[in-house]
């Protein structure tokens, strides 16, 4: 989705501009601007259609100079990609200028007013009503941009996290947010906005994360001011980020997506840190410790989440249910706010977001919070929107995922799911302490085992070939593979391009087997498990009608690999952290299939890492 970087201070804008919009690259985008003022209080404004070294074409050889900016990558929503709907949008008066992440939802009763008073509009997007509407203000009641932005955003619906410089004060930049993200960073003499901290780390350490109907002045002279929209003033919270810069770099690797498949063994050796002790089983998660009474007293657990997550969410339901005995709903967060569900004030809410900044999950946490439920979040973005609408929660801590595809979140979402089941067994006394034990030693093994997954497949890249030209693929799995096998059927379908279905094996003979010849590679992952027999005599019946069935199975596997095309191991352990397994070959071989067709695996066209529109 949008993103959103200024500078205020005494460098030079564009670069840290630019290099701000490369460290938001990720959130994908299909145009990009910059406006900066230069010494001479001139508004010099560069957009362009497509990557932001277009913007820096376009900006070569033109006037770039000027201590303050805006810049902006922008993902359609009203308006087609283009540089005329690309931001920043200037005013009618040529003064201001406006970059905005979010969606103005009355922005055509806005626009037609504005239009009755003789404004026109060069764009077909809803910001370009906001900047015309803070001039319209600014100009009527002769205010300073300040207060014009706050009585704008009184008009507004919708979400927005908005920077708007004006030629008039150079020594001022304002933003404002409300359900979208914006971090300020505070330097000596110097301040830094983004829509998240990456852009921000390598300049300090100190940030404030703006809160909804916040807005700031940042202020060369005055300092940072924060207010909220009825003039209230608020002391700014500072914060201290612990980001460092190699997180936010390829690191040798060719993308961002290979480095975090192959990091999952150190993330998640981070993820339990702290949590799942070096000798003993005792499973601490503060989050649940401290919020005892409100899990005991929970007779159903909903978890709320979307895309990947949701696939995450699935496994939770698994683990919750057989360990502690509570009835768990797991549902799409876009479909759960809008349906009026029945959520109790004994029940618990769980959101999990890798992001926390998902539009639909922090709605949905608004809703069951206005229910009176307890809300807990699994997120990884520290300080971002869900973790602090939530009341409780546990980080997953396995770094910035700059690849729009979700790998190492996964992994982590599971590994925080599962201490949370273990935890709350425990509390619920559900378990037998023989079962309990054996599940913890067993996960604190999950990190080496997950670097022999990685070992194991070595040969990916090669059996990636033989497929790279499949216009299809179905993926089976069954219990806690089942949403294993979804997971790895959306990894294909986002970077290859390629459609791919997850389904649980025995639901083929109920529709889906009708797919199957000799031109459907069905990939199936089974363990050693309770079900493992159900599984192969499903891959019985795919072979059986010509399906190529590529193999996901424990070492040592000897039925269902007997009878598979192509065959991939993993390490063997417990059922139910078998997804912590079998998602590595699954990241690895969406991975290959896609480099091989060439796709630009870490933004895959029309997606968004950051999804704050709903
Ligand atoms: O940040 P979130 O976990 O809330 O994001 C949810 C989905 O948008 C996300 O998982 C998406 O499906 C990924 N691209 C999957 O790889």
């Amino acid at each position: 989705m949008c993103g959103i970087v200024g500078y205020i201070g005494s460098r030079e804008a564009y670069p840290i501009l630019i290099k701000g919009l490369k460290r938001l690259e990720y959130r994908g985008y299909d145009s990009a601007g910059v406006a900066l003022i230069n010494g001479q209080g001139k508004l010099n404004v560069y957009k362009a259609k497509g990557k932001v070294s277009n913007l820096e074409s376009t900006a070569e050889g033109c006037d770039t100079t000027g201590y303050i900016g805006i810049a902006h990558t922008r993902w359609a929503t009203h308006g087609v990609p283009s540089q005329t709907n690309a931001h920043p949008h200037v005013s009618a008066s040529g003064q201001i200028a406006l970059i905005h992440n979010g969606i103005i939802e009355n922005y055509a009763t806005l626009k037609e007013k504005l239009i009755k008073l003789g404004y026109k509009f060069n764009s077909e997007t809803d910001t370009e009503v906001l900047v015309q509407l803070i001039d319209y203000i600014q100009r009527r009641d002769s205010l300073d941009l300040a207060h014009a932005v706050r009585i704008a955003l009184t008009h507004i619906e919708g979400a927005y996290a908005i920077a708007v410089v004006d030629t008039k004060h150079p020594e001022t930049l304002i933003v404002a947010r409300k359900s979208s993200p914006l971090v300020i960073g505070i330097g000596e003499g110097e301040f830094f906005i983004a829509s998240d901290a990456s852009p921000i780390a390598e300049y300090t350490d100190k940030v404030v994360y703006l809160s909804d109907n916040e807005t700031a002045s940042l202020d060369l002279r005055h300092g940072l001011t924060i207010t909220n929209l009825d003039d209230v003033e608020h002391t700014p919270e500072i914060q201290t980020l612990k980001l460092s810069l190699s997180q936010l770099e390829k690191g040798g690797y060719p993308h961002f997506m290979l480095k975090e498949i192959y990091e999952q063994p150190k993330t998640i050796r981070d993820c339990m840190r702290g949590r799942v002790p070096e000798s003993g089983t005792y499973i601490k998660l503060s989050g649940v410790e401290d919020n005892k009474e409100r899990f005991l007293q929970a007779k159903r657990i909903i978890i709320v989440a979307c895309g990947t997550s949701w696939h995450a969410a699935l496994i939770g339901e698994h683990l919750i249910e057989d360990l502690c005995r509570i009835p768990v709903e797991v549902e799409y967060a876009s479909e759960f706010r809008y349906r009026n569900p029945v959520i109790n004030a004994d029940d618990v809410v769980i959101a999990i977001s890798q992001s926390g900044e998902t539009a639909d999950t922090l709605a949905a946490v608004e809703l069951a919070h206005k229910s009176g439920a307890f809300v807990y979040g699994i997120c990884n973005a520290v300080g971002s929107s869900i973790p602090r609408a939530t009341d409780s929660g546990s980080y997953i801590h396995v770094g910035p995922e700059i690849g729009v595809a979700s790998t190492k979140a996964f992994t982590g979402q599971v590994t925080v799911l599962t201490m949370l089941a273990l935890a709350l067994a425990k509390l619920h006394q559900t378990i037998s302490d023989e079962k309990y034990d054996t599940i913890v030693n067993e996960l604190r093994e999950v990190p080496s085992k997950m670097e022999n997954a990685i070992k194991l497949c070595t040969g990916m890249e090669n059996m990636a070939k033989v497929f790279t030209y499949a216009r299809n693929f179905i993926y089976l799995g069954r219990g806690y593979n089942y949403p294993a096998a979804m997971e790895g059927a959306l990894k294909l379908k986002e970077i290859s391009y390629i459609h791919a279905e997850g389904y649980p094996a025995a639901e083929m003979k109920h529709g889906p087997i009708a797919l199957i010849d000799t031109e459907m590679p069905v990939v199936a992952i089974a363990n050693s498990d309770s079900i493992y027999d159900k599984t192969v005599s499903n891959v019985q019946e795919v072979k059986a009608r010509g399906g190529k069935v590529i193999a996901v199975v424990e070492d040592g596997d000897t039925k269902l690999s007997g009878m598979a095309d192509y065959v991939i191991r993993t390490p063997r352990t417990l059922e139910m952290l078998s997804p912590l397994m079998s998602a590595i070959p699954l990241q690895l071989l969406a991975y290959y299939i896609a480099v091989n067709k060439g796709r630009d695996v870490d933004q895959p066209r029309n997606l968004a890492k950051s999804v704050t529109v709903e």
